[in-house]
């Protein structure tokens, strides 16, 4: 039990937020959505957080019965820290879920995968009716890859395979391994994979069912065509 603070303190995103007032407000819209009887998925990153922070507030005062599928360790760690029941997409679906985004377009496309989470946040998004996703102003873009590259998940051992093949289409400008802070060695996602960030000229339409079809790609965080709510301040 004496550990809870700091692992609170080192997972829950205490450190600084970007936007924190703005991000607060769109989680706080997300928190008054909840019943009892819920399952829902839970997004990664610091909007999904402070969500969660506001959801698990209103379970245990009002004592509803509400159980979260979690989309990363990390989640699953702050969704034990805060006392919200999970469970997982073998044994249940979510009603809804949230999320956060790195970009939003006009036509609810996102682009994902800042945390690196985006393998198990499309899952619980696939599986949801409904996910509402939490985007202060500074996610609102025109063009989709107008601030960030795509993320792909990539097994290592496919690194030259797929280097070719991102090598081939003319649409890409620029590829760059996503490497630890301390840069001395890649990023290693939870699924043991890593992580290339891919920048376009202009994103295809056609950008994520070609990256699927390279061998060794095992996620894109291109998030086209899911039921999706914007939910924005
Ligand atoms: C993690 C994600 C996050 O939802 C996205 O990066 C937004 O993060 P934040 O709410 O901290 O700005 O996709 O994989």
């Amino acid at each position: 039990m004496q550990w809870t603070n700091q692992l609170a303190g080192q997972l829950n995103w205490s450190r600084d937020i970007s936007n924190r007032e703005e991000k607060q407000r769109v989680a706080d819209q997300v928190a008054g959505k909840v019943k009892d009887k819920d399952v829902i998925g839970i997004g990664s990153g610091s909007t999904a957080f402070l969500a969660l922070q506001a959801i698990a507030e209103r379970v245990n005062e009002e004592g509803l019965d509400v159980k979260g599928i979690p989309t990363s360790k990390e989640a699953e760690i702050n969704c034990a820290v805060l006392g919200l029941a999970t469970t997982t997409l073998i044994d249940s679906r979510p009603d809804w879920g949230f999320d956060g985004a790195d970009e939003v377009d006009g036509d609810r496309r996102l682009i994902k995968g800042r945390g690196g989470a985006m393998l198990r946040e499309k899952l619980v998004m696939a599986s949801a009716e409904k996910t509402y996703i939490l985007a202060d102003k500074s996610k609102m873009v025109e063009r989709l890859g107008e601030k960030f590259a795509v993320p792909i998940e990539v097994d290592a051992r496919a690194i030259h395979l797929v280097e070719t093949g991102l090598g081939n289409l003319s649409s890409v400008k620029r590829v760059e391994m996503r490497m630890a802070e301390k840069k001395d060695g890649p990023v290693i996602t939870e699924g043991g994979n890593i992580i290339l960030d891919v920048t376009f000229e202009d994103i295809p339409a056609d950008a994520e069912s070609t990256l699927k079809a390279m061998p060794g790609v095992v996620e894109t965080g291109l998030f086209i065509g899911y039921p999706v709510e914007i939910l924005t301040v």
